[in-house]
């Protein structure tokens, strides 16, 4: 379980940036994260958590910052999806009026340090809810503090903005998530259990079929004289619609926004013009009305950049398609956020932009 980080580890080796090394390190870092995790019959296998540990908890609320946000979002989404009342929230909004015993409050933080994180982990305690800290630190503050601490087994991250972290506290969230449903009164299992879990296991294949295939660099650079950025989705897309939006803004300095797909039409479009791009996810199974959406942006003059398994079904709007490997709608998101990493990346890299540690940003933020 300890994970040992060594110098050797944590060098640059092949790679100009720490960020390029850490996104291409996901299918280790996803393998590592899931192994020994998942049974052969399908069936999470969590030391951490035998079956029956959570059998009092009644909801489950994330609390999280930045990055961790955003997968903290992603796994209440799982979460409700099995039937269990869940919210993810920001955690320097986070407030205790609804918290019972019977709460489970989960911080995900890969440092285990934000002060943020920590603080509302502390008053959660305070209002008697049992607590989980999700972490990539072993003994960090949030491990320490919390009643229970599961790790993310992701390895040392050093670029400032969080890649391969973000797609193992998705995937350790989905196994978590699974337990819960089997632990929670009002949760139902997944009807397509099996086919959830191979899938969710050929993941670090998908991710290097991504890595090896990728053309976000010529994506990069075709929209290098834009002015906004825009990041759309809906379901699992939608965090990562913020995800995609944070890692452009964090490193590429430009103008970058997410919104759920549905929102665009409520304010954002207002937003639109010739000058934006739009990258519209369509990786699950409400890709008709993302494309709506997109194409009453593509109306108005923006290029959309559609990440799709399925070229065809949106060559009338898209001028560019990011290719992903057909999967599982649930796990789909994370293959299309490896790509967003990378358009995010080759940008910034292409406006000489200091990537690994980008202007007034910290990798870890310790005052509230
Ligand atoms: C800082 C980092 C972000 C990160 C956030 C939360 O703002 O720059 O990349 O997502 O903190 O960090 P945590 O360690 O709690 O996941």
């Amino acid at each position: 379980e300890e994970v040992e980080w060594n110098a050797e580890e944590t060098g640059k080796g092949k790679y100009d940036h720490y960020m390029l090394k850490e996104i291409n390190e996901q299918a280790d870092s996803l393998s590592n994260t899931l192994g020994g995790r998942i049974t052969d019959d399908g069936d999470v296998d969590l030391e951490e958590f035998p079956r029956g540990t959570f059998d009092d908890v009644d909801h489950v609320e994330f609390i999280a910052c930045g990055t961790s946000y955003h997968a903290a979002l992603y796994g209440a989404q799982q979460l409700q999806r099995t039937g269990i009342r869940a919210t993810a929230t920001i955690a320097s909004e986070y407030d205790t009026a609804t918290v019972t015993e019977d709460t489970l409050t989960i911080a995900v933080t890969q440092s285990g340090e934000t002060a943020d994180t920590i603080s509302a982990l502390r008053a959660a305690q305070d209002a008697g809810a049992e607590t989980v800290a999700v972490t990539n630190v072993v003994g960090s503050s949030a491990a320490r503090e919390a009643d229970h601490a599961l790790y993310i087994r992701a390895g040392p991250e050093i670029g400032v903005a969080a890649t391969k972290t973000f797609s193992s506290q998705v995937a350790t969230l989905t196994l978590l998530a699974h337990r819960l449903s089997q632990d929670l009164e009002q949760g139902t299992a997944r009807e397509d259990n099996e086919e959830f879990f191979a899938e969710l296991q050929n993941l670090p294949e998908y991710i290097d079929e991504v890595l090896e295939t990728s053309t976000a660099e010529a994506v990069g650079e075709k929209y290098l004289d834009k002015n906004s950025y825009f990041f759309i989705g809906r379901d699992n897309e939608y965090p990562v619609a913020l995800e995609g939006a944070l890692k452009f803004k964090e490193i590429t300095y430009e103008h970058a926004e997410g919104f759920a797909s549905g929102e665009l039409k409520h304010g954002p479009l207002a937003l639109v013009t010739p000058k934006s791009v739009v990258f519209s996810m369509f990786t699950g199974e409400n890709g008709e009305k993302t494309r709506k959406n997109a194409e009453e942006a593509h109306t108005r003059g923006a290029d959309i950049v559609a990440v799709t398994d399925d070229a065809d079904s949106v060559h009338e709007f898209a001028d560019t398609v990011l290719h992903i490997p057909e999967t599982h709608p649930d796990i789909a998101g994370l293959l299309a956020n490896v790509q967003l990493q990378l358009v995010s990346y080759y940008t910034a890299d292409l406006l000489d932009r200091e990537i690994d540690k980008p202007r007034n940003l910290a990798k870890s933020v310790t005052v509230e």
